[in-house]
């Protein structure tokens, strides 16, 4: 990949040696420390544990100034691809790197609904389960158990139609995820609905009568979706980049993906929120007394829904959904508007106390998401697998570009081994 070659050079001292390393400046002025000849020339490694200050690659997809707000998906700003896109063709902008034209976007949109349908094997897979089998590792286990319906295609090679496939058969997966757990039979995928209302249709209708899925809805639900839709290097996009680095195929990947995406300090914690919030109001509803717990040292209460790595002074996609939060407050149930006061008040307290201040906390794409969840129907032990099916287009993104990027090595961090020194084994009697 390429990069803005620069004759800017870092001097780095290790233990009295003076090494040159190359500066990398990305389009965005951007600046990384070459460190790739670190250990052959000075013996040391960097020790940087999290990798917040580590560059694991070079990539085209999504650029985070966390600073100043700013997430841009191929260079477009996401607050112009919320609310002029849809979600397939942001997709498809992060799969292929441009925005389609009319006839592009049509043969995406068509094939995706064609791929829309899973073998009936499938009804089986979800009966093994356990009714309330949690939706993550049913949809972790499912798109790995996927490739094992496309074996010999996976042979030859024929990425684009697995690409396809998963992101037009995710929906059907959640989808089929709920009904099980709800013991209601699957239903069938619509082909002449839109990515989003046919979503809400396989969710939500059944044989016994007809249903009309909400535009409004199915607006606000794509809007999610595009926000989902990518965030570089993030926990479970790494996951996804590390797995594919061992040539595993791309359902592996996306698999273990899944499965990182589910910790509740990642994706995780959209579900986190509206338990913290649903307690909050069983409580009494006092949103200062929860603040003044998560700020106590020594008490392991997190203000869930808030803070980031990269985000220092707000997360433009928690904006945006507070946004839609209040321009679909009309629509929601009496539960979705309470719990959004609580959410509203914590945020306002949070804001204005020291300690998030000084720590530079602020909402984050979790906070807000899981009220216009609720809003759509949508249970809450869902909400992660929400996550994840719209993240499936910024997953596959990086996997192909970590695929087709020649300077791609299987990822393989060292460590500074802390343990005991050599010792002589001895026998089990002869130990005290
Ligand atoms: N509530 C209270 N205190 C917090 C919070 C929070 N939500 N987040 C961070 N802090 C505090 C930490 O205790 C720490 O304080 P200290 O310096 O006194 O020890 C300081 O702020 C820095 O926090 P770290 O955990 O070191 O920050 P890091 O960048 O490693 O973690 C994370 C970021 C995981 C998002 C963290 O802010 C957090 O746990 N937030 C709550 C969970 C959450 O909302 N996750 C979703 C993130 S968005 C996403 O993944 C889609």
């Amino acid at each position: 990949m390429e990069t803005t070659s620069t004759s800017l050079k870092a001097h780095v001292e290790v233990m009295g040696r003076i090494v040159e390393l190359p500066l990398v400046v990305g389009t965005e002025q951007e600046v990384a420390i070459d460190g790739q000849q670190l250990r052959s020339e000075t013996g040391a490694i960097l020790l940087d544990p999290g990798f917040g200050n580590t560059g694991a690659c070079m990539s085209k997809i999504t650029f985070i100034d966390g600073e100043r707000g700013i997430l841009r998906y191929r260079g477009y700003p996401i607050e112009e691809l919320a609310s002029g896109a849809g979600f397939l063709e942001v997709a498809s902008l992060l799969i292929h790197g441009e925005l389609p034209n009319e006839a592009e976007f049509a043969a995406f949109e068509d094939e995706v609904r064609h791929h829309t349908m899973l073998h009936e094997n499938y009804r089986r897979f979800f009966d093994a389960l356990p009714m309330d089998a949690h939706p993550m590792p049913t949809c972790a286990a499912a798109i790995g158990a996927l490739s094992t319906f496309y074996q010999g295609d996976l042979a030859r090679d024929d990425v684009r139609t697995h690409v396809i496939r998963l992101i037009a058969k995710m929906p059907t997966i959640v989808a089929y995820s709920y009904k099980h757990s709800i013991g209601q039979p699957p239903v069938y995928p619509r082909n002449d609905l839109g990515y989003a209302a046919n979503f809400l249709h396989m969710m939500f209708s059944t044989p016994c009568e007809p249903y009309r899925v909400d535009s409004v809805k199915a607006r606000a639900l794509e809007r999610l979706l595009i926000l989902h839709a990518d965030h570089e290097q993030n926990c479970s996009t790494s996951t996804v980049r590390l797995v594919g680095s061992s040539n595993a195929n791309l359902y592996a990947s996306i698999a273990a993906g899944i499965s990182a995406l589910w910790g509740p300090l990642h994706g995780g914690a959209n579900q986190e929120v509206i338990e913290m919030l649903t307690r909050i109001e069983a409580e009494g509803g006092d949103a200062d007394a929860y603040v003044a717990r998560a700020r106590q040292r020594g008490d392991s209460t997190r203000l869930m829904g808030f803070g980031h790595r990269v985000y220092k002074n707000f997360d433009p996609r928690a904006v945006l959904l507070k946004h839609s939060c209040s321009e679909l407050r009309d629509t929601m149930d009496v539960r979705s508007s309470r719990l959004l006061d609580i959410a509203f008040r914590l945020e306002e307290i949070a804001l204005e106390d020291d300690y998030f201040i000084r720590r530079r906390l602020y909402p984050n794409v979790d906070f807000y998401s899981g009220i216009l969840y609720l809003m759509l129907g949508i249970p809450v032990n869902l909400f992660t697998a929400m996550f994840a099916l719209g993240r499936m287009p910024g997953w596959i993104a990086h996997w192909l570009e970590m695929k087709q990027d020649p300077s791609t090595r299987i990822g393989r961090p060292r460590q500074i081994y802390v343990g005991p020194t050599k010792r002589p084994y001895l026998p089990r009697p002869e130990r005290s």
